[in-house]
This record gives C-alpha cells, sequence and structure tokens, in this order.
C-alpha cells in the first residue's frame, strides 16, 4: 500500500534522507528507530507533504502523493493523520472543538472559516473522546489537561479525520511513563481495531519492541535495520544508535511495561480501552 521509492530529502549540503527506499505491503504497526539527528522526523513529514522531498516517489495505493496538488493534495494531508509530540491542540478552546478541527480538511475552507461543525461533527468527536476514555474532559479547555490527556486528544482529532495512515511523531517524548503506555496503547488500539497502518517514531527501542510488528532503524538518514523486533539484538543496537561498546540498552528506554503480546487482550468497547487507560481515568 505504501512504497517508498529512493526518497532522499537534502537540507543544503546535509543530507537529512538518503535514498530510503521501502514498503508497507500490508496494515502494520511499523516504529521507526534511531538518535535525534537520524531523519525520522523528515522522513514523517515527507509523507503527509509537510517537507517536500528533494528526489524519489512515495506511493500510496499507485498514487505518487508527492505529485499531489490543490485539492487532491490537502485530500491526502487529511488522508494521514498526524500526531506530534507537542500535541499541537489550540489551548484556549475546549477540548471538543480542537477534535472537531480534525475535521477541517473534510470541510470546504469556507464552512470552516466560519467555524460551522454539523451535529455530526459533534457526535463523532465525542464518541473518539469516548474511546480514548476522555469524553468527561470534553468541555474543558485544552490547556487544562494534563499531558497525557492532551495527547489523547490530539489522538481523538487525528481519529475524526478518518484517516488511511496515521503518523505520530515521537507521541510519547514528552510523557510520563504511564501516560506513555497509555498513548502508545491507543495508537496499537487504532492499529488492529480499525486496521489501520500506524507508523511511530519513537527514540526508545523498549517501546518499539512492545508495540511494534516492524521497527526501522535509522542511522545519518540511511535505513539500517528494517525487521521484527525479534531481530533487533544488541549488536543490531548499537549499529542503528551509532554507541560504543558501553552501549547500554537503558540509554534507549522509557521503561514502559507493555508487552506486544499483551495488546491482543485489550478489550475493545468504546471508552474502556486497557487496564491501563482505566486506571487513569
Ligand atoms: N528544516 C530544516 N532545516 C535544516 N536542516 C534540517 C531541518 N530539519 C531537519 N534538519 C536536519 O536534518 C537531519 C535530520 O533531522 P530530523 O529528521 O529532525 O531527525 P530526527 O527526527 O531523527 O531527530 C538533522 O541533521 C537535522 O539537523
Ligand atoms: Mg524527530
Amino acid at each position: 500500500m505504501i512504497h517508498f521509492e529512493g526518497v532522499t530529502k537534502q537540507f543544503g549540503n546535509r543530507v537529512a534522507v538518503d535514498n530510503v527506499s521501502f514498503s508497507i505491503d500490508a496494515p502494520q504497526m511499523v516504529g521507526i528507530i534511531g538518535r535525534s539527528g537520524a531523519g525520522k522526523s523528515t522522513l514523517l513529514r515527507m509523507i503527509n507533504r509537510l517537507t517536500p522531498a528533494t528526489a524519489g516517489r512515495i506511493l500510496f495505493n499507485g498514487r505518487d502523493v508527492l505529485s499531489l496538488k490543490g485539492g487532491e493534495k490537502r485530500r491526502w494531508q487529511r488522508d494521514c493523520a498526524m500526531v506530534f509530540q507537542q500535541f499541537n491542540l489550540v489551548p484556549r478552546l475546549d477540548v471538543v472543538t480542537n477534535v472537531m478541527l480534525g475535521r477541517l480538511n473534510t470541510h470546504g475552507t469556507l464552512k470552516s472559516m466560519f467555524n460551522i461543525f454539523g451535529k455530526g461533527d459533534i457526535d463523532r468527536a465525542l464518541s473518539a473522546l469516548d474511546r480514548l476514555g476522555i469524553v468527561q474532559e470534553a468541555v474543558k479547555r485544552a490547556e487544562e489537561l494534563s499531558g497525557g490527556q492532551q495527547q489523547r486528544v490530539a489522538i481523538a482529532r487525528a481519529l475524526v479525520q478518518e484517516p488511511q495512515l496515521v503518523l505520530a511523531d515521537e507521541p510519547i517524548a514528552s510523557l510520563d511513563p504511564m501516560n506513555a503506555q497509555i498513548v502508545m496503547d491507543a495508537l496499537r488500539e487504532i492499529h488492529e481495531r480499525d486496521g489501520k497502518t500506524v507508523i511511530c517514531n519513537l527514540h526508545t527501542l523498549d517501546t518499539a519492541r512492545a508495540y511494534c510488528d516492524r521497527v526501522i532503524g535509522m542511522r545519518d538518514g540511511v535505513i539500517v535495520f528494517d525487521g521484527a523486533p525479534e531481530a533487533l539484538t544488541t549488536d543490531v543496537a548499537r549499529e542503528i544508535y551509532g554507541a560504543d561498546d558501553s552501549f547500554n540498552e537503558a540509554a534507549t528506554s522509557t521503561a514502559l511495561d507493555a508487552p506486544r503480546q499483551r495488546a491482543g487482550a485489550v478489550p475493545l468497547s468504546a471508552g474502556a480501552m486497557t487496564p491501563a487507560a482505566a486506571a487513569a481515568v
């Protein structure tokens, strides 16, 4: 479904992503790991056209998304919902309106300008918040919520976009371990229950191991590992992170207690995502 062919991004003389090729052929949860500056964000941002590629092609179901223009480009950006490290909510707006902003690309610009949301939009937003276990926060201002709750609002906003693909750029880097687990559980659940491909940049190894079906390791703009988490040995990790003999997995750990095996047992009813999510509400 998604196919990278020789994708390159240069910033001046600096090659941030260097001739990268890979395919995702079926819905997967893919973790991209590597240390800071490896090119993870640039790779993700080229998919939804936030950063223009210098060379190469990205095909989604056979269509070259790098050449889309105007309305087609906007539709594609709606099709790939993005979740950011810093949540990117509008702090003074209430939570449910923040979620409904995910509908804007669906409506015309004119309708958006007048902030006209239909009842359908409100219902969708509330049910997304319910699914994330935070519907009781719907009328609060976004800035009143904790970081973990804000990231769940951002995921609800991504859901109402009804995306084909969810892109998450270090979604847990600003969160404590418990909220990190809730947010990763939510992304995993979107993959499992909705059958979406989720591509998630993570700077820690253990999170990728715990949640992803497939891990891509980047170093200096190049893919140096692409495989199952089980194949990610300490030697491979050392290669990805470019560490010397003193390399220690603890340095790349957020210490999440959330094995992938457990994800299969997650209850899928609305509003009750996982035991961890329920405990935090
Ligand atoms: N807008 C930009 N202008 C110039 N250089 C950039 C820009 N964005 C990223 N880079 C450079 O590209 C490289 C890859 O960055 P990035 O994709 O952010 O890596 P990561 O997300 O893995 O930390 C880094 O060397 C970074 O300094
Ligand atoms: Mg980054």
